[in-house]
């Protein structure tokens, strides 16, 4: 097993282009992917080259421009797919064939409609053929999170002596439970005899909202990269989100890292959310827009005091906007003293007492109080007290 580096494997255009309404043309493709170089990771999965020339056409384009992270295109196990996927990562400095087949007996019956020994071997065949092109194979061993575990470990044992560099276990269905997915991970670190000549990837989507979830769990018995998307986008309910997991490995003294720069983590996540006309959830972790605000009283109040007590983040380590402290019904004196003093309304605690009553009818009436209103209110009482 690799050392304490967990490598990070986007898939953003490859299983996240797969969405709906994501497609990306070669330009888009070219500069994502130089952000994703620029932001450290370790492998960039380019796309699918066979699935349309278009495609084959980005993966070729990125492969001739990216020069640090490895190129990766995937396949099926058939041979075509295979030589394609080579053909079009021939230029590439550092490149990967990502291939495999479905493992599970669901799959195995109702895709295949083969036997678990026919999958082993075809399994094999895919990876000698990948061997061909390049010398870094990655196998995944779809629907794996499904798969028996005694049939996973001979598919993994099998397809590392054939040559595979990397074994990815994917959770495709995203039905695992954290244990369950952890479990699955360290029965192959235990019962695998060669599992040391390669790394175990994990690659979870997100159905039951555990993505994240089951790969730190992964990583935790044994794995060594997780397979992951910027906002974690990805088919149905999306795969895992690059920005967690990086900034889980970095708050957690787990003993892992990874090289990305995190501060890069919010300007990219909106740059793709641009590109891909995908927008952000307000309250998604690390990059949504409500990620670093702050709305209601007792929380205002003890943030103002220290950070801390409500941030476990400075959003500029994430390349965030500063901490945002939203004013609403539920705000308390010491928020509107506060948001009052950065508009240049300098009050003793008497006139925030008076000013927090006109404050909670304009709150009330609506959703949040917007700079105007407080420039009104504060006007307002100026006026008054010039009066009186
Ligand atoms: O979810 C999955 O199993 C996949 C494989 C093609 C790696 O995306
Ligand atoms: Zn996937």
């Amino acid at each position: 097993m690799a050392d304490n580096k967990v490598y990070i494997f986007d898939t953003t255009l490859r299983d996240g282009e797969q969405v709906p309404g994501c497609k990306l043309n070669t330009s888009e493709k070219i500069e994502l992917a130089l952000q994703l170089e620029a932001l450290g990771v370790d492998i960039i999965e380019a796309g699918f080259p066979i699935s349309s020339p278009g495609d084959f056409e980005s993966v070729n384009a990125i492969a001739k421009i990216v020069k640090n992270a490895t190129v990766c295109g995937l396949s099926r196990a058939v041979q075509k797919d295979i030589e394609v996927a080579g053909e079009a990562l021939k230029p590439a400095a550092r490149k990967r064939i990502h291939t495999g087949i479905g493992t599970s007996d669901l799959h195995i019956k109702a895709k295949f409609n083969a036997t678990r020994e026919e999958i082993l071997q075809r399994a094999i065949q895919a990876v000698k053929w990948a061997r061909n092109f390049t010398d870094d194979v990655e196998f995944y061993a779809e629907d794996a999170g499904r798969t028996d575990n005694e049939f996973l470990a001979r598919v993994v044992e099998a397809v590392i002596a054939a040559g595979a560099t990397t074994v990815n276990i994917p959770d495709t269905t995203g039905y695992c439970l954290p244990h369950q997915y952890g479990e699955k991970i360290a029965y192959l670190v235990n019962n695998v005899p060669n599992v040391d000549k390669a790394v175990l990837s994990c690659h979870c989507h997100n159905d039951l909202g555990l993505a994240t979830a089951n790969s730190i769990a992964g990583v935790i018995a044994g794995a060594r990269q997780i397979e992951c998307t910027i906002n974690g986008l990805g088919e149905r309910a999306g795969n895992t989100a690059l920005e967690e997991v990086v900034m889980i490995l970095q708050q957690h003294k787990l003993g892992l890292y990874t090289n990305v720069n995190a501060k890069m983590l919010n300007p990219l996540s909106r740059m793709v959310s641009d590109v891909m006309r995908m927008p952000v959830q307000p309250n998604k972790a690390i990059v949504g827009g409500n990620a670093f605000s702050h709305s209601s009283g007792i929380h205002q109040d003890g943030f103002l005091k220290d950070a801390q007590t409500y941030e476990i983040i400075n959003p500029v380590e994430v390349g965030a906007e500063e901490s945002k402290i939203v004013l609403t019904a539920r705000s308390g004196r010491s928020a509107l003293a506060h948001r009052l003093q950065k508009l240049g309304f300098q009050y003793t605690r008497n006139d925030i007492d008076v000013l927090y009553q006109e404050f909670l009818k304009v709150a009330d009436a609506k959703k949040e109080v917007l700079e105007d209103d407080l420039v009104a209110i504060s006007k307002a009482y100026q006026k008054e007290a010039v009066v009186a």
